[in-house]
């Protein structure tokens, strides 16, 4: 565990920038980053765009997925991942616009979507790293509570909790919560070459001592992150308290 929730972010940063240059990615053999959204990540993003601009990192032959997109919200929605990727991160980058994938959360065919997805990861052999973050009741990406573990990308329909707990980027508004999200699946999570976990504040406690000392099992989908060959939790102390 680190001290602040600040230190996390310069952690993973510094982290994801030693696997990109020591992969030395080339257009031919890009590096693989898989990302999230939501509150923890932000820190991250920030430091990533300090040390791209400080010039220690190229995101040129970077290509990324992200790990989930909201259904039925317009990809201009102010709290859509795709304004949140952008407006965050992808902005301020020097990444190539046809690197960057993102799950269409308005596809008339879904299923054909979410097949379409993991193919295209497919095509790239497998993603190198794919940092992540955790819901309060321990949900990676959309994987709710139940999720098989063995789940590909697909739709999943959000628990009361979860559009509870994102209500506060919706006016605090539950109704104005999209009711499903596309995600990519557990399995897709643990296909990948390494997973990187951010977990900072109180409120993740809980979900971090399943993920640390719990039972493997498809209640808190963090958990499957232990019979992941190369899983790094990166943590502040406050979500340290019940471990
Ligand atoms: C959402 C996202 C998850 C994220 C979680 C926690 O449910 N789909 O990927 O990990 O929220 O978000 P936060 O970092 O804001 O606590």
């Amino acid at each position: 565990p680190l001290k602040a929730s600040a230190d996390v972010g310069l952690w993973s940063a510094r982290h994801i920038v030693n696997r990109i240059n020591k992969f030395k990615p080339t257009a031919e053999r890009p590096f693989v980053l898989g990302l999230p959204t939501g509150g923890t990540p932000l820190q991250t993003y920030k430091r990533l765009i300090e040390l791209h601009q400080a010039g220690e990192v190229s995101f040129k032959n970077v290509v990324t997925f992200n790990m989930d997109e909201y259904v039925g919200l317009p990809e201009d929605h102010p709290e859509s991942y795709h304004t949140f990727m952008y407006t965050n991160f992808f902005n301020h980058v020097d990444i190539p616009r046809e690197n960057i994938n993102l799950l269409n959360g308005n596809a008339e065919d879904v299923d054909a979507e979410c097949r379409r997805y993991e193919e295209k990861i497919k095509s790239y052999g497998k993603i190198n790293l794919f940092m992540g973050g955790v819901g309060n009741d321990g949900h990676i990406a959309f994987n709710e509570p139940a999720s098989s573990l063995a789940s590909r990308t697909r739709i999943k329909t959000l628990t009361e909790d979860t559009r509870i707990a994102n209500s506060r980027f919706f006016n605090g508004d539950i109704n104005q919560v999209p009711k499903y999200a596309l995600t990519v699946g557990v399995g897709t999570l643990l296909d990948a070459e390494e997973v990187m976990i951010l977990v900072t504040g109180h409120a993740k406690a809980q979900a971090l001592q399943m993920a640390v000392e719990g039972s493997v099992n498809h209640l808190w989908t963090i958990t499957a992150l232990q019979i992941h060959p190369k899983s790094v939790v990166v943590c502040d102390e406050p979500s340290t308290m019940e471990l």
